[in-house]
Parts: structure tokens; sequence; C-alpha cells
């Protein structure tokens, strides 16, 4: 596998699935894969669990990790081909690329969308440079539309705490106080779309996800009617994606706390067990009683991102080794 963004790049998920519950029961049975390896991870924003899980991944396959933090002691980097550079940016990022590319075997990029220009963000621009120029096998850490790492970790956390064969998942929106990239439910919905589970999603109207993620999967306008029977509810903040409206594209289209998921909103499912990617605003998303309940999957979806970042990682040493 040389590059890993959508559900497609691992094949065939029952077999990676299969290979997760591997690496779950013996996290370093490959540990000789990556011996004189290198993994850089290049952040052009914070991170807490892709930093450290992706970081704990590759020293289970016995790899060596840089960590480059963009905004932090690097050169400030141009992204856009064709700017005048006479700006705060001292290199472009068509020359750093390549020159990251030499010191390491393996790239994991995270960027976020801009939410300026939806064209430039659904193109997957940086990422899609790194793919192109560095010579090296790149993988998304989420980037402008997906977190796949986190999709296939969440994934992952459904198979282990299902409770019926083929579970009803409801992808909730939820109010947020700043616009939010929409790569979370996107890569949610796309893979909630491959795996063996019934997918609603919820949201106010004005954020409809993008088609190529959303596919065929039943959109709810009413909250409370697509959460009844939900076996998961999995919460997210996204703004506005500008499918319906392109010119309200990254916009904050609305903060009604009504869809906080609280106890209340829980009632309506069948018990369900509740996700969140995290980091998570609380009494925001999601009220402290129903994330602090015994059916809160939030912390066993974080552990799981070790071995989704272990399986991709195990995948790419095998392509270039
Ligand atoms: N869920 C997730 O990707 O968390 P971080 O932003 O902390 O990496």
């Amino acid at each position: 596998m040389k590059t890993f963004s959508r559900v497609t790049d691992l094949g065939d998920l029952h077999q990676a699935l299969q290979e997760a519950i591997e690496i779950k029961n013996d996290r370093f049975k490959y540990v000789e894969l990556g011996r004189n390896k290198t993994l850089l991870m290049v952040f052009f924003n914070s991170s807490l669990r892709t930093r450290l899980s992706t970081q704990k991944a590759a020293m289970n396959l016995g790899m060596n990790v840089i960590v480059l933090d963009v905004n932090q002691g690097a050169w400030k980097l141009e992204t856009e081909r064709g700017v005048v550079m006479d700006g705060d940016k001292s290199e472009h990022l068509l020359e750093a690329i390549p020159v990251m590319g030499c010191y390491c075997d393996i790239i994991g990029i995270r960027s976020f969308a801009g939410l300026k220009d939806r064209n430039y963000d659904y193109a997957e621009t940086v990422y899609n440079q790194f793919v192109q120029y560095s010579g090296r096998p790149v993988f998304a850490m989420e980037t402008a539309t997906v977190h796949p790492l986190q999709a296939f970790a969440d994934l992952i956390t459904i198979e282990e705490h299902k409770e019926v064969k083929r579970p009803k998942v409801v992808l909730t929106w939820a109010p947020h106080p700043k616009a939010l990239p929409q790569a979370v439910p996107d890569s949610f919905a796309e893979w909630m779309n491959v795996a063996d589970v019934d997918l609603v999603v919820t949201h106010p109207h004005g954020y409809e996800l993008d088609p190529s993620f959303v596919g065929d999967a039943a959109v709810e306008y009413d909250q409370r009617k697509a959460l009844e029977g939900a076996d998961f509810v999995y919460a997210k903040n996204w703004s506005c994606p500008g499918v319906t409206n392109p010119a309200d594209y990254g916009l904050v289209l609305s903060k009604d706390m009504s869809w906080t998921i609280d106890a209340e909103h829980m009632l309506w499912t069948n018990n369900a067990q509740f996700m969140h990617c995290l980091p998570v605003r609380r009494n925001m998303i999601v009220s402290d009683d129903v994330i602090e309940s015994s059916r809160s999957l939030v912390i066993p979806e974080a552990a799981n991102r070790e071995i989704s970042a272990t399986v991709v990682l195990k995948r790419m040493l095998e392509a270039i080794r």
C-alpha cells in the first residue's frame, strides 16, 4: 500500500479487520519489519491522539520516528503554486516535500481544511502534493477532507462492541462554537457505507455531506427519528460542506443546542453506545453524564488508533521492503 486516505486503499475490509485483531493480540509481532526504517510525521495542525498513537504504532513495528511541527520551528511554508512569495513564508512546499522525502521512508500528513476554498480543500491539494513529490508512501493523519486512521479505529471499535450482527449506526451533527472541517464525518460515513452496518446520517438543513462520502446512506433531518433504535450514536460537529449552497462552505450555520447528545437523546435509542473521535467540547457536543456513562466508547476508540495505525504502517512497510 503506497497511499492511505480512502477506505478503498485498504482493499478487503474484512481482511484489514482480521489484521487489526491479529495486531491487537500481539502488537509487537512485526517489530522486525520496520528495522532501520524511518517514519516522518508532518503536522500543519495540532494533535494529541494522532501524534501519540501513530508514533506508538511505528514503535510497535520497530521504526524510527521524526516529528515535524511545521508551525513551530520550521520555515513557514507556502502551499499554493504561483504565489509571489514576498510575505512571511520563506520556503515553498514544492521544495520542502522532496527534501523531507530524503530523510525518511514513509510520510504521514496532518493538514486540515482551510474552509475558505471548497475546490482547494476537496482536491486534497496538500496531501496530493506529498504523494506526487515526496517519492515515499504517504498516509493521511487527517487531511482536508478525510481522517481514515480515525474511521478505521472507529470501525474496529464497533466490531468489538456490537451486540447485534448488523447494528444501526447514527452519525449525528452536534453544535460547536467554531467552524470545524468535515474530515471526520466524511471518512466515518465513507467507511460505514462499506461496513456491515446500517448507517443513518442526521443534521440540520444545509449540513449535507459531500455525496462522494455519504453515498447512499439514509439522511434524516429529524434527529429524534434518526436516533430511534440506534445501537451506536456517533456525534460530531462539522461546518457547512457547501453541497447545497457553495457560498456557505465552511460556515457555522447553526448552534442549535437541542442537537447536543444528552441522556434524553440516548433514551430514544436502543440503549446505544456513544462514540466521538475526541477532542470533544463537553455540554456542546455531549453532556457530561453521557460521555462518562458505561455506554461511552470514546476511550476504546482512542486506544484503537494505535491498532489502525499499526495496520496501515505494516502494509506500507510490506510495500517497500
Ligand atoms: N481524533 C484525533 O485525531 O485526535 P487528535 O486531533 O488529538 O489527533
